[in-house]
């Protein structure tokens, strides 16, 4: 049967062999591995994203506005335009859903995600602009409507590192905060299929303001003192 499954596409097989032997419903993670995501947004952020986790084997579904924006069509051109859909559609497909839109703009999405509460959350929007307001991220926003997975990750760098986070000595790091440990499992997964060398527990929800204030510290390097944003953070142990 495994022989079956590893020529058919591995999420197909995954949900096939669940399908047929409860035994694989107990099987550790490997399976798990390959998702089928949701990004909101298709712009700097969402573009990278998906083209990094398509490429690491992940079914990817766009959740944009229609009609399509420039920014959309571009990137349809890079991904193919079947991915792209309703925020609505995509959600009711998919395990996991990466917001990459203004953080206010999630604001709006809240009872599209109550309602596709299966997702587990990933919030990678910083609240630098603006607030959504009252609350201070929109992890804040997204916790407070009763979504309990939900996770701030993919926020403390620039989308070109997020495209390519490989540098001279080794891949960049990621960094995540929140309170559900099955959403950081996710986010931790998603950020070493990304290529990030790995993903570091910011800790809980308490955390989530001081990983945006990180993500400014690297705004405040890469773009106010002017060193580029082809700098990244990587934690170093001895
Ligand atoms: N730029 C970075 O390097 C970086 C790094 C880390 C985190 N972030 C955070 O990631 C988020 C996105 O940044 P970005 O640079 O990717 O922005 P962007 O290139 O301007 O893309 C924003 C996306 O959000 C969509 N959007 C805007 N307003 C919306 C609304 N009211 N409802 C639904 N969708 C809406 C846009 O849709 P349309 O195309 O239809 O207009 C677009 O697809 C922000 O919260 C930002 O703080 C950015």
């Amino acid at each position: 049967m495994l022989s079956v499954c590893v020529v058919m596409n591995l999420h197909t097989a995954h949900s096939y062999c669940r399908f047929i032997s409860p035994f694989f419903l107990e099987l550790p993670d490997f399976f798990d591995l390959i998702m089928i995501l949701t990004i909101i947004g298709s712009g700097n952020v969402g573009g990278a994203l998906a083209q990094r986790l398509i490429a690491a084997g992940h079914t990817v579904l766009i959740g944009a506005r229609s009609p399509l924006s420039a920014k959309s069509i571009t990137l349809a051109g890079h991904i193919g335009e079947d991915r792209f859909t309703t925020v609505e559609s995509a959600l009711a497909q998919s395990e996991a859903v990466i917001l990459t839109i203004p953080p206010d703009a999630v604001l709006h999405l809240i009872p599209a995600l109550q309602t596709a509460s299966h997702n587990v959350v990933i919030d990678a929007t910083n609240a630098v602009r603006v607030r959504p307001e009252p609350y201070p991220t929109a992890f804040h926003a997204v916790k407070d409507a009763g979504i309990a997975d939900v996770v701030k990750c993919f926020n403390t760098t620039g989308f070109e590192n997020m495209m390519n986070p490989v540098y001279p000595g080794g891949a960049l790091d990621m960094f995540m905060a929140g309170d559900s440990s099955k959403a950081k499992a996710v986010a931790h997964t998603l950020a070493l299929d990304c290529g990030f060398g790995d993903c570091w527990d910011f800790g809980g929800g308490d955390k989530v303001e001081l990983l945006e204030k990180f993500a400014l510290a690297w705004i405040n390097l890469a773009i106010m003192q002017g060193h580029g944003r082809d700098i990244g953070f990587r934690v170093k142990r001895r």
